[in-house]
């Protein structure tokens, strides 16, 4: 402590201010109080000693100063009191609840999930049920089941994404499913007649990418099989389906074709804008299949149906560059 009063009381001020701020509750608080205001020990107690000793000239601006120095520290203690009682919630800033909120944006489906979703919407109205395979899959549900025999083209090392996997057996290879067709084995591999399935999701196959090709794309898988179904059947069954998704205007017809899985085998045109649209294959379900999967084809027969997600959806929004759906443009994305 100097030995100037004067200097004296400014730093006691100083120092007890300090104090008092850097309290942080009332216990902490009062130490302080105690410390510096204390009747019997404080600072201020001892400082008023000081006070005895100077000259009776000086003793009227001393005794001025030490008064001004006790009320302030003695307010600067009451102001902090309250500070620290006040309740938790009521500090901070002012919070005004009628300004208008700030909107943030939100995301949005991607278009092809939109479309997938829509199509399990129709098809359940249909009473199909959706279930899921894996993308992973092996030769025996991508191509053996389903009557595709080893010399088939389709089985071209070159057509097809064969992965190599460590301690696999040659004889049934996996690779990443070129077609939605291996549910149906799946789903008649674990289930008894009647069958009524689709099943959505990516197919892949090494095509160059352009407008109207992809790599991966997805399809709707379609099976049911039961005592009677029909070809009259699929065909009511797909014209539904194109008219919910297109517009009621919407017609489809077959077109003779071949797939090693059904016989007789389709493709499917949609009508589209004074023209037709392919929009997959479809057929009735070989008995060869059948039986492989040991159904008996003389008791139940069935239908199934490939189509192509990206064409009903490019076809619907007027897009003519399947690669957009796999650019993550947001100004594309945005659109729907
Ligand atoms: N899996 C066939 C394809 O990808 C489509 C198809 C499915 C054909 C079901 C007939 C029956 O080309």
């Amino acid at each position: 402590m100097s030995s100037d009063p004067l200097i004296a009381l400014r730093e006691f001020e100083t120092e007890a201010l300090a104090a008092i701020a850097a309290a942080t509750n009332a216990e902490g608080l009062e130490a302080v109080r105690v410390k510096f205001l204390g009747r019997k020990q404080g600072r201020l107690k001892d400082l008023q000693a000081l006070l005895g000793k100077v000259s009776p000239e000086q003793r009227p601006i001393v005794g001025k100063q030490f008064n001004e120095v006790r009320e302030r520290t003695e307010q600067a203690l009451e102001a902090r009191q309250a500070d620290l009682a006040k309740p938790k919630a009521a500090a901070g800033p002012a919070f005004d609840v009628t300004l208008p909120g700030e909107p943030f944006p939100l995301g949005k489906k991607h278009p092809l999930t939109q479309t997938m979703e829509e199509f399990k919407d129709i098809m359940g109205r249909f009473g199909f049920t959706v279930v899921d395979g894996p993308e992973v899959e092996d030769e025996h549900h991508n191509f053996i089941a389903l009557n595709i025999p080893g010399d088939h083209p389709a089985r071209d090392p070159l057509d097809n994404f064969y992965l190599s996997v460590a301690g696999r057996s040659a004889d049934n290879p996996v690779m990443l499913r070129s077609q939605t067709s291996t549910v149906q084995i799946r789903v008649m591999e674990q289930t008894k007649p009647p069958i009524r399935i689709v099943s959505l999701g990516r197919v892949y196959r090494p095509d160059n990418p352009d407008a109207t090709h992809s790599p991966m794309f997805h399809q709707m898988e379609g099976l049911m099989v039961g005592p009677d179904v029909t070809m009259a059947q699929l065909k009511t069954v797909l014209s539904l389906f194109a008219a919910a998704y297109l517009g009621e205007n919407v017609t489809i017809r077959f077109r003779p074709s071949f797939f090693p899985f059904t016989e007789p085998s389709v493709e499917v045109d949609v009508s589209w804008k004074g023209g037709w649209m392919e929009i997959g294959g479809a057929g009735m379900v070989d008995p060869n299949v059948l039986r492989a999967v040991g159904y008996d084809p003389e008791e139940v027969t069935g239908f199934a149906f490939g189509l192509g997600v990206e064409r009903f959806c490019m076809r619907r929004y007027g897009i003519d560059d399947l690669r957009a759906f796999y650019q993550n443009d947001i100004r594309f994305l945005r659109q729907f």
